[in-house]
C-alpha cells in the first residue's frame, strides 16, 4: 500500500521536481516528529506523502473530486481545494478511509482548532520540512520537538502575516484557528 501510494505521488508530481522534494520532505519530518509523540509513523508517512498530490490539477479537476459542500465551503478560498481533492482521491483510489490521515490532508493549509495530533505534525512539517528553504524550518522543527502547539501557533501567525503581508484577508476559520492555538499556548513557556 505505502509504495503504491509513493508510485502515485512520483507519477503525479514527475513534472514538478521541487513540489516532489517538498512532500517527501513532509513525509520524513512528519515521521520524525510521528516517532517523538508516539503517533503512527505510516500514517504520518501517508498523509505527508499525499497532502499536495493535486496541487496542480486545475481548479476544475480540483472540483471534479469534492463534494458540492465542501466546494460552497471555501469558494471564496480555492486554495483549499487541492487539500481536499487530496484528502477525496486517497480514500477512494486508495480505500483509506482513516478519518485521521483524511482531516491531516483536508486541514493542511491553515490547520484548524483542535487538531488531532497527526493534523498538527502535518500542518507543521508541511512548514518546516527543510527542502522548501525557509530561514526558520530548523527553528519550527526544535520548537515542535519541545511544544508542538506552539509550533502550530507559529506556523499560523506565519502564514496570516504572509497573507497580510500580500494585501489579502485571511478567512474566519484561519483567524479562529490561530486565536483557539493562542489560548492553549498562554501561559506556556516560550
Ligand atoms: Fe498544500
Ligand atoms: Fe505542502
Amino acid at each position: 500500500m505505502i509504495d503504491a501510494i509513493e508510485k502515485r505521488v512520483i507519477e503525479k508530481l514527475s513534472q514538478h521536481e521541487q513540489r516532489l522534494k517538498h512532500v517527501y520532505g513532509v513525509a520524513e519530518t512528519a515521521v520524525k516528529l510521528a516517532k517523538i509523540y508516539h503517533e503512527s509513523e505510516e500514517k504520518a508517512w501517508i498523509s505527508g506523502m499525499f497532502h499536495d498530490i493535486a496541487k496542480y490539477d486545475s481548479l476544475e479537476d480540483q472540483m471534479n473530486k469534492m463534494d458540492l459542500r465542501w466546494i460552497k465551503a471555501y469558494v471564496d478560498f480555492p486554495v483549499i481545494y487541492h487539500a481536499i481533492a487530496a484528502a477525496n482521491t486517497l480514500e477512494h483510489e486508495f480505500r483509506i478511509h482513516d478519518q485521521d490521515i483524511l482531516n491531516a490532508i483536508r486541514y493542511h493549509v491553515w490547520g484548524r482548532k483542535n487538531m488531532s495530533l497527526l493534523e498538527k505534525i502535518i500542518f507543521v512539517a508541511d512548514y518546516c520540512e527543510p527542502n522548501r528553504g525557509f530561514h526558520d524550518s530548523e527553528m519550527i522543527y526544535d520548537m515542535a520537538v519541545n511544544n508542538i502547539d506552539q509550533a502550530v501557533c507559529y506556523c499560523m501567525k506565519a502564514s496570516i502575516d504572509h497573507l497580510l503581508s500580500k494585501g489579502l484577508e485571511p478567512s474566519e476559520e484561519q483567524l479562529e484557528a490561530y486565536q483557539y492555538y493562542q489560548e492553549v499556548t498562554r501561559g506556556e513557556s516560550q
